[in-house]
């Protein structure tokens, strides 16, 4: 027995920052960023958390899947922002929607968060523990990030989606995570500083800080060095793989995978033009919108993959 994807959904809210808008607050233009990144505009949160934009795509998973809440036995979040320390997102989102038969948690890892958060589902379903979860990304990124710092806000927006899956005779062909902390410290947040009464101070809130060359170069190293590897590990060809669904920072980071593997740019679709990078949310989005505008069939060889702070990477082989 695999795992297979039954349904996809997704939400972004409603408030569309453009770039020209960023360049109100910071020293940037349109035409950096685009040129840079592939980047255009990103929705911004202003009413909704993170747990309530899952909830959101989640319900439009399920509705997809034709699958009641009730029948879900696991909950995954992928996020870095959950709305609260605890309880987890995977817990609330649990309540929202009425899976009361779920067992829930959080996955940190960032923007590998969904992949990581879907091949965990995968071990249980295969293993035969479980045999349907719902599985988010959900990020609210722009509550990290530091509004002065041209070097990272103009990069991110908020958003989130969720896959039902179940056990089936096809779904996923094979999965591969990698993580390296010792580079942690290329990509950060802070989270609380220590801070009580023997310090004699309150604690205090970190924000975004990125080595954006350094992040740059693990990610076109080591992501189609990944992917390179899941795909000898299953014995597919990068040719017989329809679409690469891989993590949306940054354009030219997908135009090199692409590269690497001597494939048409035309199997990496992308949307961070609309989105910017939403973190946990940017794969399961993605897939979303190409399942809704009917671009994947039955059969369809796809690969997901994620990467970020952490750092962490991951991949996972699927039969659509
Ligand atoms: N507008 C205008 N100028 C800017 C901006 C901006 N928004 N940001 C930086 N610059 C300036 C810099 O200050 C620098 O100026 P200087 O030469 O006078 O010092 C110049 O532009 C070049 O800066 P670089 O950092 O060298 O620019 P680079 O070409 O590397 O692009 C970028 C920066 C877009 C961040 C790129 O490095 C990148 O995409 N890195 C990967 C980032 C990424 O994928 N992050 C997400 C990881 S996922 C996760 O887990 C969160």
């Amino acid at each position: 027995m695999t795992t297979r994807i039954i349904g996809t959904g997704s939400y972004v809210p409603e408030q569309i920052v453009t770039n020209n808008d960023l360049a109100q607050i910071v020293e940037t233009s349109d035409q950096w960023v685009r040129s840079r990144t592939g980047i255009g505009e990103r929705r911004i949160a202003t009413v909704e958390g993170t747990s309530q934009m899952a909830a959101r795509a989640a319900r439009r998973a399920l509705e997809q899947a034709k699958v009641e809440p009730e029948a879900i036995d696991l909950i995954l979040l992928g996020t870095s922002t959950p709305d609260y320390c605890f309880p987890s997102g995977a817990c609330e989102i649990q309540g929202m929607i009425g899976a009361v038969n779920a067992v829930c948690y959080d996955i940190s890892a960032a923007c590998s968060g969904f992949v990581f958060a879907l091949n965990t589902a995968h071990a249980f379903i295969s293993s035969g523990i479980y045999k349907t979860a719902l599985v988010i990304g959900s990020d609210v990124i722009s509550k990290l990030i530091d509004w002065t710092d041209r070097s990272t806000c103009v990069l991110f927006g908020d958003g989130a989606g969720a896959v039902v899956v179940t056990a089936d005779v096809k779904g996923i062909m094979g999965i591969h995570m990698r993580s390296d902390g010792k580079k942690g410290q290329v990509l950060t947040c802070g989270a609380r500083t220590n801070g009580n009464f023997l310090l004699g101070k309150k604690p205090e809130l970190g924000y975004m800080s990125m080595e954006g060359q350094e992040v740059f170069k693990f990610a076109v190293k080591r992501v189609p060095e990944c992917i390179g590897q899941l795909l000898e590990e299953t014995k597919v060809s990068a040719e017989a793989v329809r679409y690469f669904i891989i993590h949306q920072a940054n354009y030219r980071i997908i135009e090199s995978i692409a590269k690497r593997f001597k494939v048409d740019l035309e199997k990496f679709p992308v949307n961070m033009e609309f989105y910017g990078n939403t973190s946990s949310g940017s794969v399961p989005l993605l897939l979303d919108e190409m399942n809704r505008a009917g671009r994947l069939s039955r059969g369809d060889k796809v690969v997901l993959s994620g990467f970020g702070a952490g750092l962490t990477w991951g991949a996972t082989l699927l039969e659509w």
